[in-house]
């Protein structure tokens, strides 16, 4: 199980300051959502803020590029530490060659899929991929509800993952609270990504405690010990 604070959430007054705060609270990914105004109705940050904060944590960075043209991106965010870079299966036919440029810089490689999506789409690139992100807010802002239809498309996914014996995490991302990860860990996710339910908590560690509790407690695995 991985938690995965989503830097979005965070004051943008004091990345640093925020950064090690995630750092500190035992999370294990640091997730950094990129936005170009035009892939979603909203623009976040750089690589360059992604490269001042790199030194302040050894935490996986997360680069989710919502953006139109991320080969322009791959480069800089590359450089900038990323440790892995999702790109989205809404590109289409570009995305085997984002994913040969992506491995090529020797980072892993992520797809996402947003809600409006069939999950036949990703089908085809599961054997290509180290992280599958299942979108479960329309992109483009934070502290939005969670939409319950993505469960299906999340079992789907592990159902795929288990019949091809493959090893890809599946991720949820939108509207990620104390509630949903629990149902999302029944559905089959492993890595939580949570914006506004983590960094508005008084303390970050609890919160991050608190989950990774929830989504052990639901955890598809010990119940089938337990059965
Ligand atoms: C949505 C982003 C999410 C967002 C999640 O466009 O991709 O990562 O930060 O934020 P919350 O947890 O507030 O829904
Ligand atoms: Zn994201």
């Amino acid at each position: 199980m991985i938690i995965a604070p989503s830097l979005l959430a965070a004051d943008y007054g004091q990345f640093a300051k925020e950064t090690l705060r995630a750092a500190k609270s035992g999370a294990e990914w640091l997730h950094l959502d990129i936005m170009d105004g035009h892939f979603v109705p909203n623009i976040s940050f750089g690589p360059h803020v992604v490269k001042t904060i790199r030194p302040l944590t050894k935490m996986f960075f997360d680069v989710h590029l919502m953006c139109s043209k991320p080969e322009i991106l791959l480069e800089p965010f590359a450089q900038g530490g990323a440790d892995q870079i999702i790109v989205h299966v809404e590109l289409g036919e570009r995305v085997a060659q984002l994913f040969w440029k992506i491995r090529s810089l020797g980072k892993k490689v992520g797809l996402c899929l947003n809600p409006p999506t069939s999950i036949a789409l990703v089908q085809p690139y599961l054997d290509q991929i180290d992280h599958l992100l299942i979108m479960t807010v329309n992109p483009g802002f934070g502290g939005q509800e969670f939409i319950y239809e993505m469960l299906p498309k999340i079992q789907q996914a592990a159902a795929w993952r288990a019949e091809r014996n493959l090893s890809f995490t599946i991720g949820v991302d939108g509207g990620v609270n104390f509630k949903t990860a629990g149902e999302c860990a029944q559905a089959g996710a492993d890595v939580f990504v949570s914006g506004t339910t983590l960094f508005a908590a008084h303390s970050l560690k609890a919160a991050v405690a608190k989950m990774r509790k929830i989504v052990h407690a639901h955890d598809p695995a010990l119940a089938d010990l337990k059965a």
